[in-house]
Order: C-alpha cells, then sequence, then structure tokens
C-alpha cells in the first residue's frame, strides 16, 4: 500500500453533524463552535444548510449562522442547498462554496428531497448554472453511494450515470456517500475501480459514516485507490434523519489521529480540534461517540 503525503479532512459536523440533533444548539454557540473550527487549521468547513426547516428543523438559523460567524482567510465556508429558494437565501448570506445533494436510489432521493432522480437534474442544473454566475464554487454529495436503507444494494452505474450529470454542469467535486455506514473496504475498492476508470481521483471525496465501525478500514482502503479528501465530523457526529439507522460520520479527531500517526499531513491541529469536540459535546449534553474523545482520559 502507497500512502499520500496530505490528505484534506472537510469538516461537515456543522451541517451533517447538528443536522441530525434532536436537541436546539443556540445560533451563538454554533456561531462560536464554528469560529473554533476556523482556527484548527481545517480549510473546509461546512457550516448549516438551506432546505426546508420543517424538513431540518436544527438549522433553521442558517442565514444568521452564516452571516454571524467570523471568516478565517483561506478557510472555505460551504452550505448544503437543495434548491434555488435555498440558494437564493445562501447567496444572500454570501456563503463561499454551495454543496447541492442527491442519492444514488430512488426512494432514498424522493424521502429526502421529494423528488424522483430525474427530476431532481433540472433542479440542480438550474442551482449550480446560478451558484457560478454569482462565482461560487459547487460541490456535488451522492447519497446512497454503497447501500441503500430502502432500496439495498445499489448498482454502480446508477453512481456513474449521476457522477457524469453532475460534473458535466460544471461541479468541481463529488463527495460519495456511505450514507447508512454500510461499505467494506472491498465494496470500497470495487466501486471506486469502476469510478476511477472515468474520473480523476482529485475530483472525487469520500463521505463515511460509521454506523458500523467500518469508515477508517474504509478511508483506508479509499486511499490505497488515491483518494486525498475526506469529509467527517467532530466527534463523530452525524446522520440523515430520512434515512433511517444513518448515525455518525467518521470522527475527524479519530481520522486525524489516524492520519498524523501515519504521517500524512492534514495541517490540522489536533490539540484544538479536541477543544471543539469538548465544546460541541457538553453544548449537547451528551458522549459523542468520537474513540479519540471518549479515550481523552488517558490519551487525548
Ligand atoms: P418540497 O416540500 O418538495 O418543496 O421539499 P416544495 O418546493 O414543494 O415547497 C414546499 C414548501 O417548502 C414551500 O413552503 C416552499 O417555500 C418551502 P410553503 O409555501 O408550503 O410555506 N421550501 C423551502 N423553504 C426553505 N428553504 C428551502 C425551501 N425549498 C422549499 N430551500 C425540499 C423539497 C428539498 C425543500 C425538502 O425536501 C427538504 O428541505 N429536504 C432536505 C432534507 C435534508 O436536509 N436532508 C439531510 C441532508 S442530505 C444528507 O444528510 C446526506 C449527505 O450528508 C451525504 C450522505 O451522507 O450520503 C449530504
Ligand atoms: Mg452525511
Amino acid at each position: 500500500m502507497k500512502w499520500p503525503e496530505s490528505v484534506t479532512i472537510k469538516e461537515v459536523g456543522p451541517r451533517d453533524g447538528l443536522q441530525n440533533e434532536k436537541a436546539w444548539v443556540k445560533t451563538e454557540d454554533k456561531i462560536s463552535w464554528i469560529n473554533q473550527l476556523s482556527l484548527t487549521g481545517l480549510k473546509h468547513v461546512e457550516i448549516t444548510s438551506f432546505v426546508n426547516p420543517k424538513w431540518i428543523p436544527a438549522l433553521a438559523d442558517a442565514s444568521d449562522v452564516v452571516k454571524g460567524i467570523q471568516r478565517v482567510p483561506g478557510v472555505v465556508y460551504t452550505a448544503l442547498v437543495p434548491n434555488s429558494r435555498g440558494l437564493e437565501k445562501a447567496l444572500e448570506a454570501n456563503v463561499d462554496e454551495v454543496a447541492v445533494f442527491m442519492s444514488a436510489s430512488q426512494t432514498h432521493n424522493r424521502k429526502n428531497i421529494n423528488k424522483s432522480i430525474e427530476d431532481t437534474f433540472s433542479v440542480l442544473e438550474e442551482v449550480v448554472q446560478d451558484a457560478l454566475s454569482a462565482g461560487k464554487s459547487v460541490r456535488g454529495y451522492i447519497s446512497t453511494v454503497f447501500g441503500c436503507p430502502y432500496e439495498g444494494l445499489v448498482s454502480v452505474e446508477n453512481v456513474v450515470r449521476i457522477s457524469n450529470t453532475l460534473f458535466d454542469m460544471g461541479i468541481k467535486e463529488i463527495s460519495l456517500g456511505d450514507t447508512i455506514g454500510v461499505a467494506n473496504p472491498i465494496q470500497v475498492q470495487k466501486v471506486l475501480e469502476d469510478l476511477l476508470r472515468r474520473f480523476p481521483a482529485k475530483k472525487l471525496a469520500m463521505h463515511f459514516h460509521d454506523t458500523r465501525g467500518m469508515a477508517l478500514a474504509n478511508i483506508l482502503s479509499s486511499l490505497d485507490m488515491g483518494i486525498s479528501t475526506f469529509d467527517a465530523a467532530i466527534g463523530g457526529l452525524g446522520g440523515c434523519p430520512y434515512a433511517p439507522g444513518a448515525s455518525g460520520n467518521v470522527a475527524s479527531d479519530d481520522l486525524l489521529y489516524m492520519l498524523e500517526g501515519m504521517g500524512i499531513q492534514t495541517g490540522i491541529d489536533r490539540e484544538k480540534m479536541h477543544e471543539a469536540a469538548l465544546f460541541i459535546q457538553e453544548r449537547l449534553g451528551k458522549s459523542l461517540p468520537s474513540h479519540t474523545l471518549q479515550a481523552c482520559g488517558t490519551d487525548s
């Protein structure tokens, strides 16, 4: 196995993490937390989503969060956007980057965004064109790449077709989501073999949820395939409320521990990440799943 010299971690805790929490985190706490994350060395933070607040009440304060944070030069602040209505608000709040999303499986797509896969393309096409015209970069998520909670295994052909369509729209990077944490390292290798025949590794990122404890193993498998961008959520927060059984993302702090131990650069200060994890753990009033955080009594 050969490893890259450096890896990019994209922090999605403030969006993927908080969207799945029942507890309301106060806007000023979200802002303080994102400000802490901005000083860790992270270069990408997904800070909220401009979806219908009836669907995701925990992020109903998206505009106030984006407008309230102190932006650190060099950090890209991203927001998740489902449609033109969301984009309008995201542009008004002046995010740096927009992330659009859809699923590789029909049923999850409908449950999550109330549309068929075909009908989603025209909605996203408009969002992407308008975001690019406004000078924003656009990232795309494909969910349920490795399995769907409603349909089971998902054909890699669906993933290829959706990736082609999204790249044709002008999206610069696609993040492949294991939404319900069902992938294993061999499956990851096989799916990536197919995708990497068509798309360069630098245009792909991986987004592993850790529902079955497979996320770090799947990241190693992806690293071995030449992928070097990974989404992660501090403390192991995360989950999609419209995918039953979906729990936290790979914990950024665990990923950081592994990469640092392997001598792979991330540019992120592990101690500062630890402080930020403790902050949100305290605000949520419950212990978070990150192993590193749980081990902090003996090893931080
Ligand atoms: P819809 O009901 O089909 O929307 O929802 P609609 O266009 O028919 O409009 C219905 C109402 O929603 C209207 O309001 C619209 O104004 C309003 P009314 O007239 O009834 O008062 N509306 C909005 N309000 C605020 N912001 C908006 C917006 N759009 C419409 N942007 C919609 C469609 C997409 C809006 C809805 O299904 C939705 O919000 N879904 C979001 C679900 C979500 O956030 N899921 C979690 C994120 S995805 C994820 O976690 C996976 C990922 O992490 C990768 C992985 O792990 O695989 C990315
Ligand atoms: Mg996710």
